[in-house]
């Protein structure tokens, strides 16, 4: 079967001008959304799609208030996450997880890791907390050797396309590192993290929809990926080192009393490639564009080393990587904005349109490196099911900036640059030629 070749095209109605061409998922849509979010804040903070709620006769709305997608996020019980609700019909089936056709390692793990919010809390402290949370600061010098390690590669150049030799790689290599995974198998690596992702690209609607061909393309990479990691696993098992998927093998999981199984290990392999790969990219990838912009912010961060923190907010607040997720649904009748939202309702979290709201941030558009409480953005969600790798996402950050700041004076656009992002969910520009001049 051949795979389908997606396109890039801009979109045919161009940049919105009223409520009637929003339209966040047509195609090439992804080059306007920031205009599109001026006029859902102004006409339409809860747009209706009619039609396509999740349960029969409902809607979906997209919400892109930051009070209203805070008051989602914070409960669960009254917005449950989708695949919570799968989960649970699952477990009610009474069959083992793992039997089940079609069943991902990532479901088998969730349905006996963490079926309900207290083990969800666990799963995370216990199992992935010390690797990309809290404890996530033991990788720094890993990551600061791959930053200079690929600036090496082209700092002699004065030109790089910055995704491809910098924002990409960086943090694949992280990752792999930190899973060991080993680095000669990072082009299968990205071939894996391109199959867990391929709905939130090339997915259509707000709910990320792939056609039968585009599924069973899907199934086969997700297969391949399995026995893979199952590999992989098992020789961390015979020969354990100093890495997460070793410390999964022998691990003691306190709510469960017991070690993991390798299907259980698997999933959680599965979740920091979906989740660790390409949002991290993304975010690097706009902050050069944000500061080859704004000259005096690139001045400001290098000379003060102390205001990359507020410019790494700042950046991933103003270009969201995960700009929206149809995850929550309405247990019951909702009234958001003064819009009725009935129970079954699919709801759109748009957390980049939220991290511009011009009702919780002073001049949104504005980069400020004295914002205060700068953090309280939705980039990584919040409450129990905020981002768990938001802490190595942010280290890994730290780390680009201060290496690109001791090792480039400063960047600038040079030739061929089209500024195309890929469609689907996340903002993801193509591609960036950029010249420097080497400090
Ligand atoms: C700039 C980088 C990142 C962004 C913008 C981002 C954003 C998000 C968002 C918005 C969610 C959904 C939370 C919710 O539904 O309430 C999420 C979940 C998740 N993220 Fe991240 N993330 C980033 C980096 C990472 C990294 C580095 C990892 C892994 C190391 C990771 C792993 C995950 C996982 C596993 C989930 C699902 C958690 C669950 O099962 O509930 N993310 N992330």
């Amino acid at each position: 079967m051949e795979a389908k070749t997606p396109s890039h095209a801009p979109s045919p109605v161009g940049c919105p001008a009223r409520l009637e061409d929003v339209d966040l998922f047509a195609p090439g849509a992804q080059e306007y959304w920031y205009e599109a979010y001026d006029i859902l804040h102004e006409q339409a903070p809860v747009h209706r799609i009619p039609g396509e709620g999740f349960e029969p006769g409902t809607d979906a709305f997209i919400l892109s208030k930051h009070e209203d997608i805070a008051r989602v996020v914070r409960d669960e019980q009254r917005y449950p996450v989708i695949g919570s609700l799968f989960l649970q019909q699952l477990l009610a089936t009474g069959e083992p997880p793992y039997d089940q056709p079609g069943v991902g390692a990532i479901t088998a793990s969730m349905a006996s890791l963490r079926p309900n919010p207290k083990l969800w809390r666990a799963h995370r402290q216990e199992l992935t907390d010390p690797w990309v949370g809290p404890g996530a600061g033991r990788n720094e010098p890993m990551i600061k050797q791959v930053a200079h390690q690929l600036i090496d590669r082209w700092i002699d150049r004065g030109r790089v396309e910055f995704v491809s030799e910098f924002a990409q790689p960086m943090p694949q290599m992280v990752m792999a590192n930190i899973l060991g995974w080993p680095l000669s198998d990072l082009k299968l690596l990205k071939r894996f993290g391109d199959g867990t992702v391929k709905p939130f690209v090339y997915g259509r609607k707000h709910n990320n929809l792939l056609d039968q061909q585009e599924i069973t393309e899907q199934q086969g990479v997700l297969e391949e990926f399995k026995q893979y990691t199952a590999s992989l696993i098992q020789e961390k098992r015979r020969r354990p080192q100093e890495d997460m998927i070793s410390f999964l093998t022998e691990v003691e999981y306190s709510p469960l009393e017991r070690k993991l199984t390798d299907l259980e290990i698997n999933g959680i392999v599965y979740a920091m490639v979906i989740g660790g790969l390409e949002t991290t990219q993304y975010a690097l990838a706009e902050e050069v564009q944000l500061l080859i912009e704004r000259e005096s912010v690139w001045d400001a961060i290098r000379s003060d080393r102390g205001k990359m923190r507020a410019f790494i907010e700042e950046g991933m607040r103003l270009r969201s990587p995960t700009q929206g997720l149809s995850t929550r649904i309405t247990s019951r009748d909702e009234v958001f904005q003064g819009v009725k939202v009935a129970k079954g309702s699919y709801l759109h979290l748009r957390w980049a349109a939220a991290n511009i709201d011009p009702d919780e941030w002073r001049c949104p558009q504005e980069l400020q490196l004295d914002r205060k409480a700068g953090t309280r953005h939705l980039v990584f969600s919040q409450g129990p099911r905020v981002c768990p790798g938001a802490q190595l996402s942010r280290i890994e950050q730290l780390v680009a900036w201060n290496a690109l700041c001791d090792r480039v004076k400063g960047f600038s656009y040079g030739e061929g640059n089209r500024f195309l992002h890929q469609p689907g969910i996340m903002l993801g520009t193509l591609e960036l030629h950029l010249e420097f001049e080497a400090a």
